[in-house]
């Protein structure tokens, strides 16, 4: 079994989508291990989003994770980092396969409805960057 971070960025939040792209992920055969909903902080989201620093969408990008409360959640399942990736699809919503939540809910380069971690060691550090030991309760 393997964890992995997944955020539903402020753009999903704000249409309301919060409900509909939990539901794919548990009828996907995601255990949801822990998940709150919270709003980042610039200083936050610079660290979170700090191997993309120098390229030229970081500053719109931390701009656009702080105007608006996220959902963060643990997902478990077997190779969950990718199956959660694949569930997103594309990270250019235009790009994004038919049925993804990118493309059903993204509406701009940034704007993609969804986070997802992109490896083992990046799911760990992300997962503790918004989740103790103690919250994985799911
Ligand atoms: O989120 P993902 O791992 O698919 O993509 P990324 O390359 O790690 O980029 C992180 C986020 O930056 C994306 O999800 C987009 O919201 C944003 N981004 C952007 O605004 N413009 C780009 N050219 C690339 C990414
Ligand atoms: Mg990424």
């Amino acid at each position: 079994m393997q964890k992995t971070l997944a955020l539903i960025k402020p753009d999903a939040v704000a249409i309301n989508a919060t409900g509909e792209i939990i539901k794919r992920i548990q009828t996907k055969g995601f255990r949801i291990k822990a998940m709150k909903m919270t709003r980042l902080s610039l200083e936050i989201a610079e660290d979170f989003y700090d191997v993309h620093k120098g390229k030229p969408f970081y500053d719109d990008l931390n701009s656009f994770m702080i105007s608006g409360p996220i959902v963060a959640m643990v997902l478990e399942k077997e190779n969950a980092i990718k199956a959660w990736r694949d569930l997103m699809g594309a990270t250019n919503f235009k790009e994004a396969a038919e049925g993804t939540i990118r493309k059903d809910f993204g509406s701009a380069m940034e704007k993609n409805a969804v986070h997802g971690s992109d490896a083992p060691e990046t799911a760990a550090r992300e997962i503790s960057f918004f989740f103790s030991k103690m919250e994985l309760v799911g």
